[in-house]
């Protein structure tokens, strides 16, 4: 077993176990269709030593985030009451959520897989939604960026912390159109139309004087009617699946999941 320097990666000699399992693994499509996977994925309790060791002694903070308990009784999702579409329900509570003033109501956390199969998420803003999926902007050379352009694959989630809900999505992601991503950059405040020029988003910049210094050239070189930059624009997430989730009384969450079958959106409940 070592440390793979080039791929960052825990690489080991496969177990018998471990074997069996990657052999199982890759009869399964969604795990051997995904460019640039690779099985050398650590298991819970595998990897190097951790910076600092553990002492045992919890500090007065995690015992009171430990106590930290709420209880979750605004609202009910019923079957009867939801709709059979899930774009529709996530029409209604999206419309909820706005007429609540939730804070940032389009904010979701958006989840892609790195290389290596790791994780990563941010937060980015849903600028529009209909039936062909959910639609956010950025910088396509980003790490998301990246990560989508290895591995199509996302999920996206909102918290309404206010209205006790989370909305899940999952899905394969694309580009919008350029026609798409143009009419969005050019509603945009000339700032932000600037900024997408001046920052070269994920990268490891020296200050932020190097921003400001960006900022002012785009601002001499573009003027006040700039084109949208090639490396920025729209993706759009087409939903395969969805949860609602309303939280309630003594932790008997209500949670309706859709998912595609034969072209069409099966319900379902999920135990909480
Ligand atoms: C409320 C909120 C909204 C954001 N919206 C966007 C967005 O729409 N697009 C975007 O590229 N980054 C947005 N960001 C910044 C991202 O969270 C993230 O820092 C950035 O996209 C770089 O992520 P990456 O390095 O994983 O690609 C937002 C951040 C916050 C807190």
């Amino acid at each position: 077993m070592g440390f793979d320097e080039g791929k960052g990666c825990l690489k080991r000699e496969p177990s018998a176990s471990a074997r069996t399992v990657g052999a199982s693994l890759k009869a399964l499509p969604q795990v051997a269709d995904t460019p640039g996977y690779t099985l050398a994925q650590p298991r819970i309790g595998d990897g190097p030593p951790r910076p600092t060791a553990y002492t045992g002694a919890m500090s007065k903070l995690s015992e009171d985030i430990a106590h930290l308990r709420k209880s979750y009784e605004r609202a009910e999702l019923d079957e009867s009451q939801s709709q059979s579409a899930p774009l529709q329900q996530f029409d209604q509570w999206m419309t909820e959520a706005l007429a609540a003033q939730v804070p940032e109501p389009n904010a979701m956390t958006l989840a892609t897989v790195g290389p290596q199969g790791r994780p990563s998420t941010r937060i980015v803003l849903v600028k529009g939604y209909d039936e062909r999926g959910l639609v956010w902007y950025t910088n396509y050379d980003s790490r998301k960026g990246r990560e989508l352009a290895d591995n199509a694959f996302a999920a996206l989630q909102f918290h309404w912390v206010e209205l006790e809900r989370v909305v899940r999505v999952e899905g394969r992601v694309e580009k919008v159109s350029a026609e798409e991503s143009d009419a969005y950059y050019r509603s945009r405040p000339l700032d932000s139309r600037l900024g997408a020029w001046a920052s070269p988003q994920s990268q490891v910049i020296s200050s932020r004087a190097v921003l400001v210094a960006n900022a002012a050239k785009a601002a001499a070189q573009h003027g006040l009617n700039p084109d949208r930059p090639p490396h920025w624009g729209g993706y759009r997430l087409v939903p395969e699946q969805w949860e609602f989730w309303q939280g309630r009384k003594s932790r008997l969450h209500d949670r309706l999941s859709y998912r595609l079958q034969d072209g069409a959106w099966l319900r379902e409940r999920l135990a909480p």
